[in-house]
């Protein structure tokens, strides 16, 4: 695909994302541990909460919200040829990839450009409007796909999803991996069918084993959100469309048990949540230590330099540090690990790298024209250079 059409589609999730407060991508190292039903009883229950929520279902190879929710048929499009996503209950609202697959039942063979290319535009196409939660069902795994959703949503935290046994947590330590490498913060873990409750004397038996999301959760320092036990009438509702009603029971255990994981979702999205950094507020300050990523000498887009102009600013006074030569391109993290470093002028800058380095208290001073280094500084102090 060419550049502008890739900028063009950047755009548009950006848009497209731009009034979410929070998003959460439920993710899991492999397949049928319960991600999709997590991700839609976690929108459930924060839309019944009060939080306007959406779930987006962008697993192409097995989009199950739908029937979940019990929903089917079109969706709308507005006359901007958006998609409308459809409204479930007044806080929840549903989309999923599935309308875009011309046969529901037809597995889906895409070759990968392929299928970043149609997850970007179905991200890109949804017109949420407002909401303080989306819930993102993703494809199991940590391969290309949940890597296309991660840098396509770069704010994105995520819930992995677990079961006991010894095996899936070595998926889980793969997909807090996988969460490292793209720079996603894991905000924590469930550990699904924990175990089932005997339904004449009330006992709880372990299928597989015991604790061992929770031991996971301590051995990796990330934290547990709660365990649920295995439900048989949450595959009843599941299969039959009838999550919803099911989640509003709240004297049933399985709803009780959620809804402990809820308010740990909800207390972790606060406590991870990235205070957008001032850029005046950085110009104001006494002290500022700036890079600037070049290349060929010339300030360059941050994962096309090859060199670091390292300037340090004190009451006024512009001070050339150092050039930092690199091999191969600079990314986020070479900026990370410069001492002290709280401000980046730089030619152009992808929106993932920029929430990673807003995360590290970086500021970002994106577009900037072609001026040798210094200027670029004194451009900025004079208030002519701004965030993007
Ligand atoms: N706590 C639970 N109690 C009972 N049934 C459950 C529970 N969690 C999930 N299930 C059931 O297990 C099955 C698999 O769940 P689900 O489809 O959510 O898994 P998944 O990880 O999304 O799978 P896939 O990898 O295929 O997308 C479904 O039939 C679902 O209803
Ligand atoms: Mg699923």
């Amino acid at each position: 695909m060419k550049n502008d059409q890739v900028k063009e589609q950047e755009i548009m999730v950006r848009e497209s994302l731009k009034r979410i407060k929070n998003k959460i991508m439920v993710m899991s190292g492999k397949g049928g541990v319960g991600k999709s039903t997590m991700a839609v009883c976690l929108a459930i229950d924060l839309s019944r909460r009060g939080y306007k929520t959406g779930i987006l279902d962008v697993d192409i190879h097995g989009p199950n919200v739908p029937r979940m929710l019990g929903i089917s048929g079109h969706l709308n499009i507005t006359p901007g040829q958006l998609i409308i996503p459809k409204t479930i209950t007044r806080n929840l609202s549903a989309v999923s990839i599935e309308y875009l697959l011309a046969n529901k039942d037809q597995a889906v063979i895409w070759r990968g450009p392929l299928k970043h290319t149609a997850i970007a535009q179905f991200i890109g196409q949804v017109a949420w409007g407002d909401l303080d939660y989306l819930v993102i069902d993703s494809p199991p795994g940590t391969g290309d796909e949940p890597l296309s959703v991660a840098q396509l949503i770069p704010d994105a935290k995520g819930v992995i999803v677990t079961q006991p046994q010894e095996i899936s947590l070595a998926d889980v330590r793969k997909c807090i991996t996988f969460c490292h490498q793209v720079e996603m913060e894991p905000i924590g873990i469930i550990e699904n069918m924990s175990g089932i409750i005997c339904p004449h004397c009330g006992r709880k038996f372990y299928i597989f084993k015991s604790g061992g999301g929770e031991n996971t959760a301590l051995a990796t320092g990330i934290p547990f959100l709660g365990a649920l036990n295995f439900d048989p009438a949450v595959v009843d509702a599941a299969d039959e469309g009838r999550l919803l009603i099911y989640m509003s029971d709240g004297k049933m255990p399985y709803n009780q048990d959620f809804g402990k994981i809820t308010d740990k979702v909800i207390e972790r999205i606060e406590e991870t949540r990235v205070e957008p950094v001032s850029i005046d507020e950085i110009r104001k300050s006494k002290w500022i230590k700036i890079a600037i990523p070049l290349s060929k000498e010339k300030v360059a887009p941050l994962f096309k330099a090859d060199r670091i102009a390292l300037f340090q600013v004190k009451d006024g006074d512009i001070n050339y540090l150092d050039s930092i030569k690199q091999e191969g391109h600079i990314s986020p993290s070479d900026i990370k690990r410069l001492p002290q470093v709280n401000l980046v002028i730089v030619k152009d800058i992808k929106d993932k790298a920029k929430y990673v380095l807003n995360r590290n208290r970086i500021g970002v001073v994106s577009n900037a024209p072609d001026l040798p280094p210094e200027k670029l500084v004194k451009e900025f102090l004079a208030g002519h250079l701004h965030g993007s």
